[in-house]
């Protein structure tokens, strides 16, 4: 364990789906990709002796005692898992801080986000560093408080942090582009409930099984071909794969007017693709674009109601964050 003065600090970035979601959930494959640009944050320091646990949650303006929190509590959770896995005896006498630039059910992942950087701050705290498996395997856990029936995908890329190709139940395949692409992640400023989105689309399912089994088929292939021109280098043929995973978003019932207005905005203005990232009804669209159409579209975005615009660009390197380092 490290010494009582010290303060051990680690993070954890958003994420956005690039194509798959809610098919996902159903054993189709999806693309999800990290969204650097913004972070949660925990920070552990020793507390007095004899005070147990405490978190500071400062964007919920909640203090969480670790002794007297419930059961079902999301963030107590996550810190009884990662005590427990980290072979604590008893509870340590630790304050912990936690902030996150992630807004809450944007579809950005601020859940898992905030998760996986707890469990990362703890493990440094103990003189650990955890594997992304055991991250990802952690943070699922409490996935499964939040959304029900999760496909594991939230927590998959954010405790990767890499693009990945992510198949329910199978170990992620972690990839990099052939060639650069930028995506303007436009938040409509509504909540994105994923709950109710995933479980709306699984009654429509048990409701008419084979049109939402077809569904689901169109959009696994749209992720097949998706993968196919990311590691072709075929960006324009990705902005038509965008396209067409929107118009099946729409079909599964997940999307709004909000969402469209945001989506027809950027392709009007020059995206080569534009669709709804992640459970829909409200949270962010992505609109993949090129250099030359940034800041049309970025302006498009804003002027049909994005509330924030962030502009990301993967690279076909990896990235040279480390995962498990960064914190
Ligand atoms: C949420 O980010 C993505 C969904 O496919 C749900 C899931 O995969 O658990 C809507």
């Amino acid at each position: 364990m490290t010494e009582r003065s010290q303060t051990s600090t680690a993070s954890a970035a958003g994420k956005v789906i690039l194509c798959g979601e809610h098919a996902v959930v159903y054993g189709r494959p999806a693309i999800a990709a990290p969204v650097q640009q913004v972070r949660a944050t925990a920070r552990v320091t020793a507390g007095e002796p004899g005070s147990g646990c405490v978190l500071h949650a400062l964007d919920l303006d909640r203090v969480i005692r670790l002794a007297q929190a419930p059961e079902d509590d999301p963030l107590a959770l996550i810190l009884r898992l990662t005590l427990a896995e980290l072979g604590l005896p008893q509870e340590p006498d630790w304050e912990i801080t936690l902030h996150s630039q992630i807004p809450m059910a944007s579809g950005l992942g601020s859940g898992a986000a905030v998760s996986t950087a707890l469990v990362r701050a703890l493990f440094r705290h103990a003189g650990r560093r955890p594997d992304p498996a055991t991250v990802s395997r952690l943070v699922f856990r409490v996935e499964e408080l939040h959304h029900g029936t999760p496909s594991g995908i939230d927590n998959t890329v954010i405790a990767y942090e890499r693009p990945v190709w992510f198949v329910r139940g199978q170990p992620p395949l972690i990839f990099t582009p052939a060639r650069p692409f930028t995506l303007a992640i436009a938040d409509s400023g509504i909540p994105s409930p994923t709950r109710e989105t995933v479980g709306r689309v699984r009654r429509a399912w048990q409701a008419e099984p084979a049109r939402y089994e077809a569904l689901f088929d169109e959009i696994g292939e749209v992720v097949v071909a998706a993968r196919q021109a990311l590691e072709q280098g075929e960006i324009a043929e990705l902005g038509r794969l965008f396209r067409r995973n929107q118009a099946l978003l729409r079909e599964l019932g997940v999307s709004s007017e909000p969402l469209e207005r945001l989506v027809a905005a950027g392709e009007v203005a020059g995206a080569l693709g534009a669709k709804l990232s992640g459970g829909g009804w409200g949270g962010n669209i992505i609109a993949l674009v090129e250099p030359e159409t940034t800041e049309a579209v970025r302006q498009a975005l804003l002027q049909a109601g994005a509330r924030q615009v962030i502009v990301t660009r993967y690279q076909p390197s990896a990235d040279p964050q480390e995962p498990t380092a960064n914190g």
